[in-house]
């Protein structure tokens, strides 16, 4: 029986410049190629999901767009890698959401995004994805939608039996109530730093182990802290697993995050375990640091199994 992977979150179309550095304030640069690339933190999940998971799973989208052209589009990417748009509802009252994103030679990014109709998805509407959730293996989450959207339809995903995986991404410090009913909490090193109210510094792995346990005593069961480059850190209260990074020339980092947490989806829900699931996640992700853009650079399950092989 194919596994059922729910992501709950955003759909943003993407306007992206190609820049020599990223700009400094009041400074304005001239930047090269600009290309309009679906995206969006859980649109791109869902992207992902239905690229890696092929015929073993379905990958089922709930999101918010407005009646404009972007809408049309960032459905049609999602449609076309065989994800379920049923749960993507178009409101009059927003237009769908924008991310403006200059990505610098290095493959650094900076990103703005105005949520527009992601913000329009309340927690009284939560309770209409039930059934969305019911028989799921993973419900994902980030936080492009409204916290209190997150925290209810977590809930509501754990009543249904589902394992819940939290992006907390944007950084935004989190209630103990909400984190209590996360699964697996995946945040970089800086949305650590973040949820612990502490500065942010980039960290190696052993930082990152003892992060991951005091992000584990608020409340998620496991924390995979992304170290980019230098690849993850898994706790789960009883297994400390490092995953060590794939290594390939990057153009662009956009959506290596969200590639990274659909292929763990994918492969947890497959019956791996942990470590083979972080190497998969590894490969997948660093696929897509390889090519310019979001749901532009996200592999196929083929690609990841030829890169792994
Ligand atoms: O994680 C990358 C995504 O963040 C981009 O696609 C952009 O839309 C922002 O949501």
């Amino acid at each position: 029986m194919s596994a059922r992977i729910v992501v709950l979150g955003s759909l943003n179309m993407d306007f992206v410049v190609r820049v020599g550095h990223l700009p400094a304030p009041g400074e304005t640069i001239l930047g090269r190629d600009f290309q309009m690339i679906p995206g969006g933190k859980g649109a791109n999940q869902a992207c992902a999901v239905g690229r890696l998971g092929g015929k073993a799973s379905s990958a089922h989208m709930i999101g918010r767009v407005g009646y404009d052209v972007f809408a049309d589009h960032l459905k049609a990417s999602l449609a076309a890698a065989g994800v379920d748009v049923s749960g993507v509802h178009a409101t009059k009252s927003q237009p769908t959401g924008v991310a403006l994103i200059w990505v610098d030679d290095a493959a650094q990014n900076s990103i703005v995004v105005a949520p527009g109709a992601n913000h329009e998805m309340h927690p009284a509407d939560v309770e209409a994805f039930r059934p969305t959730f019911r028989g799921a293996s993973h419900v994902l989450f980030q936080l492009e939608t409204p916290l209190g959207t997150v925290e209810r339809a977590l809930k509501v995903a754990r009543e249904e039996g589902a394992a819940t995986i939290l992006d907390p991404a944007p950084a935004h410090p989190l209630s103990r109530e909400l984190l209590a009913q996360v699964d697996i909490l995946t945040p970089n090193e800086s949305e650590a730093c973040i949820l612990l109210g502490r500065k942010t510094v980039r960290v190696g792995r052993e930082e990152a182990a003892a992060i991951a346990r005091d992000l584990a005593q608020l409340g998620p069961r496991t924390v995979v802290v992304k170290l980019g480059d230098a690849g993850c850190l898994w706790w789960d209260g009883n297994n400390e697993i490092y995953a060590e990074p794939s290594r390939v020339n990057a153009v662009d980092t956009t959506a290596a995050g969200d590639t990274f947490n659909a292929a763990l989806a994918v492969a947890l829900s497959e019956g791996r375990e942990p470590a083979g699931a972080l190497r998969f996640a590894n490969a997948a992700a660093a696929i897509s640091v390889t090519r310019a853009g979001a749901q532009a650079s996200i592999p196929t399950r083929a690609e990841v199994d030829a890169f792994l092989a």
